[in-house]
């Protein structure tokens, strides 16, 4: 499958601190000078889409807490050859900023909301933002950021009583509400319990609604299944990472907040294109280095990649 896509973790900062986001042996926050510049982001992106990378997707950490989010978004969406800009938050500041996110270009967002009730939002997020982020929701709804994706993570014994509550939203809201297996960023944590596999969740769905209807949508570009509740105005989105391996048609790199493309979220391969940039190494010697990383990409998998630590907020989820 050809690597059309491009997600870039922004910031690795966050203002929640969601408990399956970090290693088991969280290390500190990067330093600001490691962090990528708007500019060096803005030249790796225009590199990239020489390439045939035309979908870039902005992540974090918080990408909206980056100070300079809207004028970045403002670059590349003008960049020749980005033909969707996208970006994924936690929703906290998305009310107060989702009118100009979409005048700057962008074309569609995703939003994470675990829990619509407050302890199990804090019980996960580290505080309770869950009625600020719904709210946040609805604009981005509201001015057209659209289609908007719901994204959860469910965790069993913490959220999972959500799940129905989270899929009621897409009976009356033009969303699709995606659930995701959570993937294990420690290698202590690979057999943790509160994990809940895609066919469970599906399950609970389908006791509490009837039969979930193939559904056809924009389908995204990312690796997730869709279906729909009968007669409703969304969707419902399964990630199953976890208990599925769709590595074969991955057409995704990663573009970690310090400058380090990875092929597969799972891998520790990385090429530390950063250090390209900040040499001032030729347009020429930089789009060849990012041709053979996408060329090589397939031979990274899941199922090869050794179990690690890693910092999910670094890499970008
Ligand atoms: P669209 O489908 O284009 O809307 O985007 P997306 O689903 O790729 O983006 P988003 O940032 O909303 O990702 C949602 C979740 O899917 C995150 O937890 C990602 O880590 C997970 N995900 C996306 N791509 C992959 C992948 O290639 N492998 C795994 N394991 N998880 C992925
Ligand atoms: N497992 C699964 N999804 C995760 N995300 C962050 N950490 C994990 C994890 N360990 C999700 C966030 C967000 C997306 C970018 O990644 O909830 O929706
Ligand atoms: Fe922040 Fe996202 Fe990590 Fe939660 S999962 S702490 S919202 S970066």
């Amino acid at each position: 499958m050809g690597v059309n896509c491009l997600r870039i973790s922004v910031t690795d900062r966050c203002n929640l601190r969601c408990v399956y986001c970090r290693p088991q042996h969280d290390c500190d926050f990067i330093e600001r000078e490691e962090v990528l510049k708007s500019d060096e982001i803005h030249r790796i992106v225009r590199l990239f889409a020489d390439c045939g990378v035309d979908r870039v997707r902005l992540t974090g950490g918080e990408p909206l807490i980056r100070k300079d989010i809207t004028s970045l978004v403002t670059r590349l969406a003008a960049t020749k050859g980005v033909s969707e800009l996208t970006l994924t938050t936690n929703g906290v500041l998305l009310y107060q900023m989702a009118d100009e996110l979409k005048a700057a270009g962008l074309d569609r967002i995703n939003v994470s909301i675990d829990s619509l009730e407050a302890s199990s939002y804090k019980k996960i997020a580290g505080y309770d933002f869950s009625s600020k982020v719904v709210r946040g929701i609805r604009k981005a709804i509201e001015v057209g950021l659209e289609p908007v994706k719901i994204n959860a993570v469910i965790l069993r014994g913490i959220n999972h009583s959500q799940v129905v509550a989270l899929a009621a939203m897409s009976i009356d809201l033009p969303v699709t509400v995606r659930f995701i297996e959570y993937c294990p960023t420690s290698s202590n944590t690979q057999a943790a319990e509160d994990y809940m596999p895609y066919d469970e969740i599906r399950t609970i769905i389908e006791d509490a609604f009837g039969p979930l209807c193939n559904a056809t949508i924009e389908r995204g570009n990312g690796p997730a299944l869709y279906f729909r509740i009968k007669n409703s105005a969304g969707a419902i989105g399964f990630i199953a990472g976890r208990s599925t391996v769709f590595c074969e048609s991955c057409n995704r790199l990663r573009l970690t907040s310090d400058g380090r493309v990875k092929p597969c979220l799972y891998s520790p391969a990385e090429y530390d294109i950063r250090q390209l940039i900040r040499a001032d190494a030729p347009d020429e010697q930089v789009r060849d280095v990012l041709k053979k990383i996408i060329a090589g990409k397939h031979a990274f998998t899941r199922l090869n990649s050794p179990a690690q630590e890693f910092s999910m907020r670094k890499v970008g989820g």
